[in-house]
């Protein structure tokens, strides 16, 4: 079964008094535990793909379904409750709350979604599967780029989500730190059979994973590798 089926989406904005197409006729089907690279130039179309992804927005034609379920169909309920229960999301500026130790911000999401998942050895566990249980107590000011990308990671998997999405997560990282996150994210994939789907700019990191894919002028095509 695809865990997420595009078919034939488009997606145009309007801005100014042209629309702006931003996606045009995208196709693909990601099964459980694929991990999909997706690179493009700025303003092709990756940001737009994710919100899609992640039933933010909604395409202006086509269909999109997460788990044989049809996006349009749901409430606004329902997608909240999809977002906080089935997708994790890590980006470029790792975005952790500053006032929060690592163990409240890897916490927030089961919170949030009033998960009756045992809370504090959940958190404890992806602390210790991520390496960072020791620093637990510690504030995100406290850690390195590449520790903050790995709390970032155990926040979004903490709730066992269907699909991870990441936004440029080695954007901000040297490329030894870059490639430790790479290497946590597909050990992520295959140990919770997780469908990870990566944007980036980088060609190196975008060679990683089973299924490679280009976005350019909204339209993606796959890249045999
Ligand atoms: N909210 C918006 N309003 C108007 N145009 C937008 C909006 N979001 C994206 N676009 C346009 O859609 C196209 C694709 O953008 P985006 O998906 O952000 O690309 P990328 O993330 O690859 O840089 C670009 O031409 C961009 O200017
Ligand atoms: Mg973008």
């Amino acid at each position: 079964m695809a865990i997420i089926q595009f078919i034939d989406v488009h997606k145009s904005y309007l801005s100014g008094a042209a629309p702006v197409t931003a996606l045009q006729g995208v196709n693909l089907s990601f099964e459980a535990g694929d991990f999909v690279t997706i690179m493009g130039p700025s303003g092709g179309g990756k940001t737009t793909l994710l919100n899609l992804l992640a039933g933010l927005d909604l395409p202006d034609m086509g269909q999109i379904f997460l788990q044989d379920r049809k996006v349009s169909d749901l409430s606004d309920h329902d997608l909240t409750l999809l977002r906080r229960k089935e997708i994790g999301f890590v980006f470029q500026f790792f975005n952790l709350m500053p006032t929060l130790t690592i163990q409240e911000n890897v916490e927030l999401p089961l919170l949030l979604a009033h998960s009756s998942k045992t809370q504090g050895s959940r958190v404890q566990t992806l602390l210790e599967y991520v390496g960072l249980w020791d620093r637990a107590q510690s504030f995100p000011a406290e850690l390195s780029g590449g520790e903050m990308q790995r709390v970032a990671i155990a926040r979004a998997l903490v709730h066992q989500p269907v699909i991870l999405l990441a936004d440029e997560p080695t954007g901000n990282l040297d490329s030894e730190n870059g490639q430790k996150i790479i290497e946590l994210m597909q050990r992520a994939a295959s140990d919770f059979n997780t469908t990870v789907i990566l944007v980036t700019h980088n060609p190196q990191i975008a060679a990683c994973g089973n299924k490679h894919f280009e976005i350019r002028d909204g339209k993606l095509t796959p890249i045999s590798s």
